[in-house]
């Protein structure tokens, strides 16, 4: 590992949280990295990929509201997550579709034809690429950057109710078959439980 001087007093090219958690053994440059693929999955599966798959579940007004909570939560996930990246000294990039091609999942396209069946599926992967996306984040940072674990737990969460949604509503749609999710859509729409720091910054 390399050696860092110590923060000087009122020294502003360095940050103490950055730090502590370097000297703890996390590569704070891949932390970073990796925070913004994650970002810009979230970004663009709630602004864009999942508004465009509920618009197509037209006439399924149950799923489109449990599609339209999972968008709202991904919401939530860009707006704690993005202030982080800045904290550990990183910055999204100048550039939307660089931004974009970062993502940590594959970019998102309507599924043709654009069934129920086939929405759901896609669903259900984006689901599982961001659980396999923030486990990642949980590994590198337990025991070692208890601030961006905690994000990163909380996020996790939300999205392995959210893979349980989609596995409960492919099964009955696609398969008639009842595999319970153990949970039901939110008290309201984007409630995001685990994940919104309503104290914090969120609207
Ligand atoms: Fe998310
Ligand atoms: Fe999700």
């Amino acid at each position: 590992m390399a050696q860092h001087k110590p923060i000087g007093h009122g020294d502003l090219t360095g940050r103490v949280g950055v730090e502590v958690i370097r000297a703890r053994g996390v590569d704070v440059d891949l932390l970073i990295k990796k925070l913004i693929a994650n970002a810009a999955a979230e970004f663009s599966s709630t602004y864009y990929y999942y508004t465009i798959l509920r618009m197509h579940l037209a006439g399924h007004e149950d799923y489109k509201e449990i599609c339209e909570d999972a968008r709202l939560e991904d919401r939530a996930h860009w707006e704690l997550i993005v202030p982080r990246i800045y904290e550990l000294g990183g910055e999204l990039p100048n550039d939307l579709p660089t931004f974009h091609n970062q993502a940590g999942c594959a970019p998102a396209k309507l599924p043709d034809p654009p069934t129920a069946v086939n929405i759901l599926t896609l669903l259900l992967e984006s689901e599982r690429c961001a659980i396999r996306s923030w486990i990642e984040i949980c590994d590198m940072t337990f025991g070692k950057d208890p601030r961006t674990y905690d994000m990163a737990s909380r996020i996790l969460n939300e999205e392995i109710e959210h893979e349980a949604w989609f596995i409960e509503l492919l099964a009955k749609e696609r398969d008639g078959k009842s595999i319970p999710s153990g949970h039901f859509r939110r008290g309201e729409p984007g409630e995001a439980p685990y994940s919104k720091n309503r104290q914090f910054y969120n609207p």
